[in-house]
């Protein structure tokens, strides 16, 4: 079976996909530097699947380390999940994120070139469309100024790749994900904020779980059915089967483009309190919360036009709101135990 290399792999959509590709059959090699998570995430992934795939610590800013993973492994494909994505640090630590995440891409994209791989999938965001201007966002959508150096790095990201498709053999699928949440649902592997959580809904499970005293809804004040913002919130390991879909479409050769694109989310918008609702309701809990101002940055609301990663990839999203909150509370609950 084609041997597939993970770089990120130990990170919480890389674990997934890692697991996920081994459920198909794929072998499985993880570059990951440790710097935003935890090498027991190996010990994770290798309880879930029963097989420890091969795990390089390496930084992909130093070239010379992933020319050596290639001498050693024929790597048929490249899933690339590997970069800083904090959006208030990369408004604060600009040059961080250029240097990272595009150095890294450059690097990794050189190395496959000079080793004859040619198939890469890239770890893109929602947030390359900004606040779209009409919903639900679809791939023709236009492409907004980035509102932080995270997303432009993103944006940078999907045009070093077509530019790269234009000039040589190199394949790339580019996933937009939107709202990653949840984890696998043996809670061996899941989300690992490290500090204070920024996003919703580990902020919501540390608060269930009295690590935070309350939780912050930023803004009530949007034009959205209750005030506060809508996103579109995907199961994590809806996600990393669609990464599975689009390895399969690139070994398989049946891209049209060189270069393609796939919003993946499940097409429905949630608000926040629709979320903290759903979580106390599943999870048979009240939460502690209070509504304050908007978080600057913040969009209005995003949800995904899926048409396209449905009828061309094959992929749909499976698990619903409910299952994605009670895994992530489940979670949370095992983080707690295994401290
Ligand atoms: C969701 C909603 C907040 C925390 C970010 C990245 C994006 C992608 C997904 C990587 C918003 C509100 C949040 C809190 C809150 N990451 N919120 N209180 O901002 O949609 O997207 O994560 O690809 O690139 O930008 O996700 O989870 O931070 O926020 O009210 O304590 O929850 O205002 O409306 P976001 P998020």
């Amino acid at each position: 079976m084609h041997t597939i290399l993970v770089t990120g792999g130990l990170g919480f959509i890389g674990a997934h996909t890692t697991v996920a590709l081994q459920e198909q059959g794929f072998e499985v090699i993880i570059i990951d530097n440790l710097s935003n998570t935890r090498l027991s995430v190996l010990d994770g992934i290798t309880a879930i699947s029963g097989k420890k795939p091969i795990f390089y610590k390496i930084d992909l800013k130093e070239k010379g380390s992933i020319s050596q993973v290639f001498k050693a492994h024929k790597i048929a494909g490249v899933i690339h999940f590997a970069a800083s994505k904090a959006v208030n640090e990369s408004v604060e630590n600009p040059l961080l994120y250029y240097q990272n995440n595009l150095t890294s891409l450059v690097n990794l994209l050189q190395v496959m070139l000079e080793n004859d791989c040619q198939n890469i999938i890239f770890s893109s965001s929602c947030t390359v469309y900004g606040q779209a201007d009409t919903l639900p966002i679809n791939e023709d959508a236009p492409i907004k100024p980035a509102e932080s150096p995270y997303g432009n790095t993103k944006q940078i990201g999907e045009e070093i790749l077509l530019d790269t498709t234009k000039a040589s053999v190199l394949k790339a699928i580019a996933l937009r994900y939107f709202n990653p949440i949840g984890a696998h649902h043996s809670a061996l592997i899941g989300e690992l904020p490290l500090g204070v959580p920024q996003n919703l809904i580990p902020f919501v499970t540390q608060t269930a779980a009295g690590i935070r005293p309350l939780l912050s809804i930023f803004g009530a004040d949007y034009p959205t059915i209750d005030g506060t913002a809508v996103r579109d919130y995907i199961h994590v390991v809806d996600l990393a089967n669609a990464h599975v879909k689009a390895v399969a479409r690139l070994l398989d050769k049946k891209q049209i483009d060189a270069f393609e694109v796939f919003n993946v989310g499940t097409g429905k918008g949630t608000s926040v309190l629709q979320v903290i609702k759903t979580f106390e309701k599943v999870n048979h809990l009240k939460l502690n919360y209070k509504i304050v101002g908007r978080r600057a940055g913040d969009i209005t609301a995003a949800y995904a036009d899926t048409a396209k990663a449905n009828t061309i990839l094959g992929w749909s999203a499976t698990q619903s709101l409910e299952d994605a909150l009670i895994s992530a509370w489940k979670w949370q609950k095992k983080l707690q135990s295994s401290k």
